[in-house]
C-alpha cells in the first residue's frame, strides 16, 4: 500500500527569501521606560494601553512557536523590561528553557536603573550577559541625554550584575556634542572591568523632540579617532548581529560597532522583533509586520500561529533604508525603537 505522503513541514526551520535563517527573536515586554532618552522619545511620551500589551501568557505562547521553528537565542527588551511588573515570572519561566538547553541563550537589553533589584533573578534563571545602554559616565551629561539623574543606579545595577556573574556590554549611542570626547574614557573605563562595548549611530526612529542630524555623529569618525591613540585589530568575532568587532591591543578589551547608516549591515542578518503588542517586525528599518495579536485572540490555533510564522518570514525585506541627510532627518520608521525593542 502506497504510505500518504508527508505534508508536515512543521519541525522546519526558518529561512527567509534572501536564505537567512532566523534563529533569533527579540521580544519587546514593554514599551514603557523610566528614562526619556532625548534621541529615542519625546519628554511627554504617551505609552501604549496596558490591554494593547500581550499578556505573559501570550508572550510566552508566541515565544514557543518561535523556538519550534528553530529559533534558539531570545532577547528581552523593551522599553525597559524590567519595568514590566510580572517580568520575573517571565524570566523565570523561560529560564527553564534555557537550563533544559531549548534555548542556547537569553539575554536582556536594559537601562540598568532597576538592575540591582533584578540582577539575582537574573542569573538564576540562566542569563549570562546583559546589554546595559549607557551613553555616559558624567553624572551630569547622563541627566541631560536621558532627562532622569539616575546614573548611580545605573553603576551600582552594573556592578551587582558582575557580582552574580553576569557579563555585561555596554551600548553607547554615539552623540555628537555629549559624548563625542568622552567616547574613548567610556571605553577604558569599561575595559578595565572586563566590559565590551557597542558603538551605535543614531537610527532615525519615531518622533522626537531633537533634531537627530544635529545628535547624528557617524562612528567612521570615531573610529578614525580612536586609531590615534590605540591599535584597533579586526576580529573575526560575530554574534549574529550586525556589529563588527575590533580588540583594542592597549586594553584587550572590544569594541563593537554598529553602523546602520555608514555601511550597511544586513546581510547577516538572523533575526526578527516582536513587539509588546504582538506585532512581528522582519526588518528594524521597515515598518512592514504581522499583527499576531488580533490572530491569537482570534482564537488562533498552534497552527494557525506556525502558519502566520511561516508567511511572515516569507516576507523578510532585504534590508533597511534609514537615511539621515539635510533634506530627511525625518523618521524613516515611524515608531519608536521603545516600541520595536533595539
Ligand atoms: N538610534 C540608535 N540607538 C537607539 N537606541 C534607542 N533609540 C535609538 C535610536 N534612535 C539604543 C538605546 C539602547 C539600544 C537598545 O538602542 O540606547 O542602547
Ligand atoms: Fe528608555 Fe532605552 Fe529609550 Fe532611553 S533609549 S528612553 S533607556 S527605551
Amino acid at each position: 500500500m502506497m504510505q500518504p505522503q508527508s505534508t508536515d513541514t512543521r519541525s522546519k526551520a526558518l529561512v527567509d527569501p534572501f536564505g537567512r535563517t532566523i534563529t533569533y527573536l527579540r521580544l519587546s515586554v514593554t514599551d514603557r521606560c523610566d528614562l526619556r532618552c532625548t534621541y529615542c522619545m519625546p519628554e511627554r511620551m504617551k505609552f501604549l494601553p496596558r490591554a494593547d500589551l500581550l499578556t505573559l501568557e501570550e508572550l510566552e505562547r508566541l515565544v514557543r512557536a518561535f523556538m519550534r521553528r528553530g529559533v534558539k537565542k531570545l532577547r528581552l527588551t523593551g522599553g525597559e523590561p524590567l519595568l514590566r511588573k510580572d517580568v520575573s515570572a517571565l524570566i523565570s519561566r523561560l529560564g527553564k528553557d534555557v537550563y533544559s538547553g531549548a534555548l542556547e541563550e537569553m539575554t536582556v537589553t536594559t537601562n540598568g536603573a532597576q538592575l540591582a533589584k533584578y540582577a539575582s533573578a537574573l542569573a538564576d534563571a540562566g542569563v549570562k550577559r546583559i546589554n546595559v545602554s549607557l551613553d555616559t559616565l558624567d553624572p551630569k551629561k547622563f541627566e541631560q541625554v536621558t532627562r532622569r539623574a539616575v546614573l548611580h543606579d545605573v553603576l551600582t545595577g552594573i556592578e551587582t550584575a558582575q557580582r552574580y556573574g553576569i557579563s555585561i556590554k555596554l551600548n553607547v549611542v554615539a552623540l555628537k556634542d555629549l559624548n563625542e570626547k568622552e567616547i574613548p574614557s567610556i571605553i577604558l573605563w569599561a575595559h578595565q572591568r572586563g566590559i565590551d562595548v557597542s558603538l551605535i549611530e543614531i537610527m532615525p526612529m519615531g518622533e522626537i523632540d531633537a533634531n537627530r542630524l544635529e545628535q547624528y555623529l557617524p562612528l567612521s569618525s570615531v573610529k578614525d579617532r580612536l586609531e590615534k591613540d590605540w591599535t584597533l585589530t579586526p576580529l573575526a568575532y560575530r554574534t549574529g548581529g550586525p556589529s563588527r568587532y575590533v580588540k583594542v591591543e592597549e586594553t584587550s578589551g572590544r569594541i563593537g560597532f554598529i553602523t546602520p547608516l555608514t555601511q550597511n549591515f544586513c546581510d547577516g542578518c538572523n533575526r526578527v522583533r516582536l513587539t509588546c503588542t504582538g506585532r512581528l517586525y522582519m526588518c528594524l528599518g521597515q515598518d512592514d509586520a504581522f499583527d499576531f495579536r488580533t490572530l491569537m485572540r482570534n482564537g488562533a490555533s498552534d497552527n494557525d500561529i506556525d502558519d502566520a510564522i511561516l508567511a511572515a518570514i516569507s516576507h523578510k525585506p532585504k534590508g533597511h533604508d534609514f537615511t539621515i541627510t539635510r533634506e530627511c532627518s525625518s523618521p524613516s520608521v515611524s515608531r519608536q525603537m521603545s516600541v520595536t525593542g533595539g
